[in-house]
């Protein structure tokens, strides 16, 4: 794959894999799902899953990765067969391949939103003062969430982003993937900063509204980490659906389980860490998501909006973090900030989702890349024109996510536990993991991996279809 020979350093691939794990994910869909079901119920099932699923199972990508690439695979069906020889096992992996570019099919929509803010912030039309009932109506009015049923109901300036968000990803799949790392190497410092930045206004907000005393942020912050107060917590953690949900968002989030690390890391070689690589990828992730996601966007949906839905998990930041600038010294520079560092952290997260489809076209189907891009740009625009204008409202997103971000990962992520962890041997992975790592791997980890893992999942699964079905 010509994207193999861009990749001029280790770090550069650590910047890949973290560009792809930091995204909207981390500032949308985080704080959405936390404030949904009370941070304190939901953080419990979500480092639970941390630990016992996401990093196991980075691991596992990360060396079946380096594992199949020096035997000259970047994608996941090759790899699987290389790991378990039989006929099926292509198959499975080309399973991995298609979530993934369904992801991306709805994530480009909410990435182009984010690109429309900035745009917003920039020519002043998003000054809208601090009422927060004038940012709602502004994103009910440009979702058309409140209208007759289409996402953009009319509106050509969210088709323009959206076909500018379009360029942008494919300019960057088609010329590999160096350019991604550059944007990361850059964009995720700034992110960072501005991030902190945001969160001390956040945590002085004190209680904005004198006449709703109980709308404070203590109140906020309590929301993300207190357990709940009406529904004993015992009782709440019986609801499939939250460790469902808590999973499936450590997968999406990390990016593990859709063979973008399997695609990434495979281009590693035998002298890099991939134990300390994962666990940094992973670590880095994780801050973005609880320190700078969760306690900016929670709190700040607590204060102004009471953490009222918005229709959308993925749109509470989207009303509430607005409000939050117009009580901030430079909004107008803040609020184009974050929208278009959230923008820039969407693209490096989706163009990795192509970059998996790309490499089985080339490797599998040897198409060229020209050829590749132009295929999974006509088929990934008809999927997009087909959620805005045919999925309805903005509650479609969320069904869309909960069926591709979640449930099919689960299965994608039972496979592959299943084909590293028993067909090619918790030992084998182990021991590629240990190659050219100074980390110590924990003596637990390999009844995690063959035990734990497949036996969490499947639970969670048995007994959300036993709920649900
Ligand atoms: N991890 C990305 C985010 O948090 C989303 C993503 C999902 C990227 C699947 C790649 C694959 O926004």
């Amino acid at each position: 794959m010509s994207g193999g020979n861009a990749w001029g350093s280790r770090l550069g691939i650590i910047l890949a894999v973290t560009g792809s794990a930091v995204g909207l994910g981390n500032f949308l869909r985080f704080p959405g799902l936390a404030a949904k079901y009370g941070g304190g119920t939901f953080m419990i099932p979500y480092f639970t899953a941390f630990i016992l699923l996401g990093l196991p199972i980075a691991y596992i990508e990360w060396s079946i990765a380096r594992y199949g690439g020096s035997r000259g695979y970047h994608s996941a069906p090759g790899i699987f067969s290389v790991l378990w020889p039989r006929r099926i096992s292509p198959y499975l992996g080309v399973i991995g391949l298609i979530v993934p570019v369904g992801i991306y099919m709805y994530y480009v929509v909410i990435e182009s939103w984010c690109l429309y803010y900035a745009w917003g912030y920039l020519s002043g039309a998003l000054n809208l003062g601090t009422d927060v009932a004038g940012y709602r109506n502004f994103f009910d009015a440009f979702t058309g969430s409140t209208g007759n049923g289409t996402l953009f109901a009319g509106v050509s300036p969210m088709l323009i982003s959206l076909a500018v968000c379009y360029i942008f990803n494919f300019f960057f799949v088609y010329r590999g993937i160096a350019g991604i790392e550059r944007i990361s190497r850059y964009g995720m410092p700034i992110l960072l900063l501005t991030g902190l930045i945001v969160l001390v206004r956040v945590m002085t907000l004190g209680t904005p509204n004198p006449e709703l005393p109980e709308r404070n942020v203590l109140n906020g912050l309590g929301h993300l980490w207190n357990p709940p107060q009406n529904v004993g917590l015992g009782e709440s953690l019986l609801n499939a659906r939250l460790w469902m949900d808590a999973a499936g968002q450590i997968f999406f989030s990390l990016s593990v389980g859709f063979g973008v690390i399997i695609n990434y890391a495979s281009y590693l070689s035998k002298k890099d860490d991939i134990m300390l690589s994962a666990t940094t990828a992973a670590a880095g992730n994780e801050f973005a998501e609880v320190a700078l996601g969760g306690l900016i966007t929670v709190p700040a949906a607590f204060v102004f909006l009471g953490l009222q839905g918005v229709g959308s998990t993925f749109g509470l930041g989207f009303v509430s973090l607005p409000a939050v600038f117009a009580h901030m010294p430079l909004g107008q520079l803040f609020g184009f900030l974050w929208f278009f560092l959230l923008f820039i952290a969407a693209i490096t997260s989706s163009v990795s989702m192509l970059q998996p489809g790309i490499a089985f076209l080339e490797e599998g189907l040897h198409l060229d890349r020209k050829k590749s891009s132009a295929g999974l740009l006509l088929l990934t625009s008809l999927g997009t024109l087909f959620v805005v204008y045919y999925s309805g409202n903005l509650e479609a997103l969320d069904t869309m996510d909960f069926w591709a971000g979640t449930f099919f990962i689960f299965v994608l992520a039972l496979f592959q536990v299943i084909v590293a962890g028993w067909l090619f041997g918790v030992d084998n992975v182990l021991k590629e993991a240990a190659e050219g790592s100074r980390m110590r791997i924990p003596r637990i980890l390999p009844f995690i991996i063959k035990y734990v893992c497949p036996a969490f999942l499947a639970l969670i699964f048995i007994m959300w279809c036993y709920q649900n079905l």
